[in-house]
This record gives structure tokens, sequence and C-alpha cells, in this order.
């Protein structure tokens, strides 16, 4: 099976050393590309979802957020896009603090980021094309630069054979790669997907997982929310494990990984 978790027991398990010295490190203009600085999320109904949540993103990384159900995972992504504020604490992302953000400066921001979901979220009367072409449209995007853009990013995900059909003419793997290709038509610096895998079988999962280590493998920072630790941790990927709203893990493969 080709598409087996690579290097899942072998190799020597990385140093925090190894870590901060990593290329990818060194590649950026020292902006992490996300961090969250004592960032506490309290609901209106006083549900703490984070508590004290400490993290760097460095651009180029790839992470694995992984938890139980109720961790606090999409609360963390929805304060990373500025859909929720933090209510202590900073969410900074490319250097912006989202909470100072002007409310006209958000739009531009969510812009730097592909994001997908479980449930795919595509206009069922479109085409895969015209799902895609649509994120581009509603930006006011030249006609002549959207067939481009579209055509590239549907060869990225492997769909453009498809490029003519419907979600139900699709696979639930076809429709979450359609997502995708949604999301990333922007070139997004940073891509978030919050349970993608949730509702497809174990192989196509995997095949969803190659995709974003190949949009990684483009120099996009991806982070990707899972509730599967084992697949994840097998990767030897960074995996930041939430429990409670708290960060109990941050790890390469089973190596103590950042964050003091
Ligand atoms: N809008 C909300 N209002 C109140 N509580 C919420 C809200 N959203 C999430 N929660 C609660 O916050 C906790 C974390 O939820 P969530 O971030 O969705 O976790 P996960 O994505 O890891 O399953 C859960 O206890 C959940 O019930
Ligand atoms: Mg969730």
């Amino acid at each position: 099976m080709s598409s087996a978790p690579p290097g899942s027991t072998t190799g020597t398990p990385r140093r925090p050393e190894a870590a901060r010295s990593r290329p990818t490190d060194l590649a950026t203009d020292g902006l992490p590309t996300l961090a969250l600085r004592g960032v506490t999320k309290t609901y209106p109904n006083g549900k703490a979802a984070l508590r004290e949540v400490n993290l760097t993103v460095p651009e180029g990384d790839f992470v694995f957020l992984v938890g139980p159900s109720g961790a606090g995972k999409s609360t963390l992504i929805r304060l990373a896009i500025r859909e929720e504020l933090a209510t202590k604490g900073k969410v900074i992302l490319e250097g912006r603090d989202l909470a100072r953000l002007k409310r006209r400066e958000i739009p531009r921001i969510r812009r730097r980021i592909g994001i997908v979901f479980q449930d795919f979220k595509l206009l069922p009367n479109k085409s895969v094309r015209d799902n895609v072409a649509f994120a581009l449209e509603v930006t006011g995007t030249p006609r002549s630069r959207i067939g481009p853009a579209v055509d590239r990013v549907l060869r990225v995900v492997g769909l453009s054979a498809q490029a003519g059909q419907r979600p139900g003419e699709l696979s639930g793997g076809e429709q979450q790669r359609t997502a995708i290709a949604r999301a990333l038509v922007h070139d997004p610096r940073l891509f978030i997907a919050d349970e993608p895998t949730g509702n497809l079988d174990p192989q196509i999962s995997w095949e969803i997982i190659q995709l974003l280590l190949r949009i990684n493998e483009m120099g996009v920072t991806v982070l990707m929310a899972t509730h599967n630790a084992e697949v994840v941790t097998a990767l030897r990927k960074r995996v930041i494990g939430l429990e409670d709203g708290r960060v109990v893990r941050d790890e390469i493969g089973a190596a103590y990984h950042r964050e003091d």
C-alpha cells in the first residue's frame, strides 16, 4: 500500500535544539504565522474552552491539533480566523494582533487563510469549477485571472477531470478535495482544516492528509485539527494536544518539541 504512514516506527526522535534550527524556522522573516500568548477563551455561558494557551506556528510548519471532542480545537481555529475574540491574551496572525484589527481589515487578513471543515459547505447547484471560481468572484478578481487560477488548484487536488460535475455527483473525498481547492485558490499563507476527514473512511482520510502534506510542501503553513491522534503521531509531524482547553502535548512524533 503506497500510501501507508511513512517512518512510523523508525528514526531518532528530534530533540528541541534540532526542532528550533529547522530550515522552516530560518526561512521566515522572523514572524510566526500564528501565535497565541496566554490565551483564554470563555464563552458567554461561562464555559472556558481555552485556558492560558501558548503556542507558536512558524511559517512553513505542519501542525496537527489533536484532542478529544470538546477539547477546544475548533475554538482555537475560530480565534485564529477572528471569528471569535480571546477573552484574555493575544492571538497574533502574521504579526497582527487580531484584537486590534479594524473591521475593514478583517476580510483581507481572512484571505491569507484557507479553511476547510468536516462538512464541505459546497454550493450544491454549482459545478466543481464554479464552486472554486465563486471564491474568487466574490472578491472581485478579474475574470481573466479566475480561469487559470481555478485550473491550477484543480490540478493540485487532482480534480481536473471532475471539473464539470456537481457536488452530488462526487464521492465524499472528492467533495472535500473540491473544498480544499476552493480554500487554496486565494493562495493562502496558512491553511486550516478543522476535522477535514471526520466524514471520510480511513483510506480516503489518508489521501486527504497526503494532499495537505503536499500543500505544505508547496510552502503553505498547515494546521489540521483531528480527534484521531494515532494516525497523526505516525507521521512524525508536530502534534499539539489539547485537553479541556489546555495544551497537554507539543511534540514531533513522540519527542518533546517546543513551548516552555
Ligand atoms: N459558542 C459556544 N458557546 C458555549 N460553549 C461553546 C461554544 N462553542 C464551543 N463551546 C464549548 O467549548 C468547548 C470546546 O469546544 P470546541 O472548541 O468546539 O472543541 P473541539 O473542536 O475540540 O471539539 C466545549 O465544551 C464546547 O461545548
Ligand atoms: Mg471541533
